[in-house]
This record gives structure tokens, sequence and C-alpha cells, in this order.
């Protein structure tokens, strides 16, 4: 793919379907390689909108108003940043070749439903897996408890992220309420759940994983520095690199990551989160696409996840290499409110080897990620610290 220049006839192309934090990262690491970046969500103003050549908001789970979009536009490549989109769309735009859907549309279509991925990992690659079973009633969900998943076990929604309708089910009293929970918050298909056995880890980990051009017409697989990190009801709120495993607990982490993204194919980064408890590891989940907990990279890679996404997607060489140890932190909004402040910025800069990123979201939530700061240091541990310490030195507050 020879890039052009933006804006013209020699232009590439490439847009992205979610505009968070994530995607404006990537666009901003598109926009340094001269590519042409349009952004699309669901709402006005979102971040990566702020930093694209042009911006839309359309419905994305809606097939007809992607198609219209896509056509209109002409992309050479359609980057998912999010996992509620008409992904069967995807599908029919990419074999009737009308853009290239980014890493596969079928990586888009089987991750965005838990149990694409899940039967393919477990049933087809034949990768370690918490025990699970699906359920599309509150019957056939006890029936599968019973079955043999027993307590404790974890409900969620096919279809949801970050965490949501999530519940951990200890006994038979919990299973009703889980139930109505998951409905309630599954995103489309409403009323399927997974249950799945609960793994008592010892760490959890984001095993970043790159398909790029070999430079030979192939593809070659690299791997990042483990990730580890902690999670908040199924939110992530601090990432560190490198994450310490044992030698065989890696070579496992990685095995499992390369089989699970030949099987998605196509070019890309993806997150691969792994469960690990001494040598042992299980697959959890994978997104086609930068991770949150990744978000660290920007701290501790020559390349971050985002910059390595870029290239791998343009058909250009990577450098996964860790450069120094790192974490990040999460900033959350505190409040309901639209058009927030943030007091304590300089102060947070002043912490050594800290960063941040501001998301530059229209609107506040409580439990929304307005920004996250990182840091790097001679360890993990101190990079955490400080970027914990930066973190809570970032006060939301109101903007009136
Ligand atoms: N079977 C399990 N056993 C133990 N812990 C689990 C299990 N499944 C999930 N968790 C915990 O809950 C977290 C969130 O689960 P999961 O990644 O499936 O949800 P999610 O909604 O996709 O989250 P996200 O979109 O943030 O990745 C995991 O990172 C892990 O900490
Ligand atoms: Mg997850």
């Amino acid at each position: 793919m020879r890039i052009g220049t933006p804006e013209s006839r020699s232009a590439v192309r490439v847009m992205l379907l979610g505009s968070g934090e994530l995607g404006k990262e990537v666009v901003i690491a598109l926009q340094r390689l001269g590519v042409e970046t349009i952004a699309v969500d669901r709402y006005p103003g979102a971040p990566a909108m702020q930093a694209a050549h042009a911006s839309h908001v359309i419905d994305m789970s809606n097939p007809r108003a992607l198609r219209q979009l896509v056509e209109k536009v002409k992309p050479h490549l359609i980057v998912p940043e999010i996992e509620a989109i008409a992904t069967e769309e995807l599908l029919r735009i990419e074999a009737d070749g009308v853009a290239e859907v980014i890493p596969t549309a079928r990586a888009a279509n089987l991750t965005m439903n838990r149990e694409g991925i899940r039967r393919l990992a477990a049933e087809e690659l034949g990768l370690a897996t918490s025990p699970y079973a699906f359920a599309a009633s509150l019957e056939a969900l006890q029936a599968a408890i019973d079955g043999g998943i027993g307590y404790p076990c974890l409900v969620k929604p096919v279809m949801s992220s970050s965490g949501k309708g999530q519940s951990l089910l200890r006994g038979p009293d919990d299973v009703a309420r889980a139930w109505e929970y998951a409905a309630s918050a599954g995103r489309v298909a409403k009323g399927k759940v997974i249950v799945e056995g609960f793994i008592d880890f010892d760490y959890e980990i984001t095993q970043l994983t790159v398909r790029a051009s070999d430079g030979k017409g192939g593809i070659a697989t690299h791997f990042c520095a483990p990730i580890g990190h902690l999670q908040q009801s199924g939110d992530y709120v601090e990432s560190w690199q490198p994450q310490e495993m044992s030698k065989l607990a890696l070579l496992r982490a990685r095995e499992i990551s390369k089989a699970v993204t030949d099987a998605l194919g196509g070019r890309g980064l993806f997150g691969v989160e792994l469960f690990v408890k001494g040598d042992q590891v299980w697959f959890s989940e994978v997104s086609p696409r930068p991770h949150d907990t990744g978000l660290v990279t920007l701290a501790t890679q020559r390349f971050s996840e985002f910059e390595l996404h870029a290239r791998a997607i343009l058909g250009l060489p990577v450098d996964a290499g860790l450069r120094q140890p790192g974490a990040s932190a999460v900033i959350y909004g505190g409040m309901d409110a639209k058009g927030i402040a943030f007091d304590g910025v300089a102060e947070a800069l002043a912490v050594p080897g800290a960063d941040l990123r501001l998301f530059g979201k229209p609107e506040s939530f409580l439990k929304r990620r307005m920004g996250v700061a990182v840091a790097f240091a001679d360890n993990a541990a101190l990079a955490r610290e400080r970027a914990r310490q930066a973190a809570s030195l970032v006060k939301p507050v109101s903007g009136e």
C-alpha cells in the first residue's frame, strides 16, 4: 500500500469504526504517517473525531447506515475500534471487495460475541479456558451450573464489554439476580449468557500480539512484553509492563496467542487476555485491536500499541520491543457532567517519569474513563506508584 497525500487522489484512507481514546491514538499514529483518517461513532465530538481529518455520526450497529457511509467515503481500510458494530455487514463489505476490514471481517464478527470466540478457542483450537456453558433462559443457566460449572462462577452477557452485566455467583441464591442483570445489560442478542467457572489465577495479563508483513509477502508474528493489570468490576484500573512470569508460563502465553491470532488472521495488533497460575495459562478473550490495558505502551515501548497497529495494518514493518518498564492508571470522571475541567494537571506532570492523556470526552460520568496517567521507571513496581500518584493528582471539576 503506497502512502499518498491526505485528501488528494493518492490518499490512503482509513476509517475507524468507534472513536474513543484508543481510536484517537490510532488516528494520531496514522496522521504521522500521512494517512487520511475518518472517525465514526454514535455521538459527535468523540475523542478520535477531534484528531481525524473527517468524522461522521451514525448508528454503527445499523447495517444499512454502515454500508451507505462506507460507499460514500470509500476507505481503503476499515478499522473497528469497538465491538458493537454490524459485523455481518462488514463480512459483506469485505466479500464484495468494497474495503479491507482490519484484521479481518471474520475476526470482528467472531470476537463481538463471546460465544463465537470461546467456541473457536476451546473447541476448534483446543486451548485451555475456564469451564463454560451458554444459556438462553434462567432455567438453562441453573441447569448448566448444577450440571458441572458449579460455584463460584461468573455470568456475562454474550455481547458486552468493560464488565457490563457481569456477576460473580457464590451460591444458588445469586443465580436469578445474575440472570436479570445480564439480560438487562446485554448489547444485542438480549438474553443469552455465558457462565464460566471461576479461575483462581495468580495474575492476569494482556499479551499484545502483532501480525505484520514479513517483507516477503507473508506475515510475521511479534510479541510485546507481557502486560499485567488490575480489574475492578470488570474494568481495568491499572496496568504495568513487563509482568514477571515464569519461562514456561510466558512460552505458553505466546503459544496460545499465536494460535488464536493465526486463526483470526489478517494484519494488525491483538490484545490476548490470559489468566496465569504458576506455569498454567488459560485463554480468556481477545480483542482484534489495541487493548485498553495497552495504554501503558505509550510510556514503555519505542512504538506504542497504537503505532504498531498503524504500521501493521499499512503493511509496514514493526518493532514490538520494550524500551523501559512502565505503568498506567485510569482517571475516572468522578461526576456526571458535560464539559468538565481538570485541576492538578501540572502537579501530576511534575511526578518523575509521568505523562498524561486527557481524552477530551464531551460528557463525563462517575465511572467513565476520562484520562490516563502513564509513567516509566527502572522497574514496574516504582512505575505503578508513579502512575497511581499522577492519576490521583488529576481532579475532575465542574467546567461551569
Ligand atoms: N472465569 C473467570 N475466572 C476468574 N476471573 C474472571 C473470569 N472471567 C472474567 N474474570 C475477571 O473479570 C474481568 C473481566 O472479564 P472479561 O474480560 O471477560 O469481561 P469484559 O466485559 O470483556 O471486559 P473488558 O471489555 O474490559 O475486557 C477479567 O479481566 C478477570 O479479571
Ligand atoms: Mg476482558
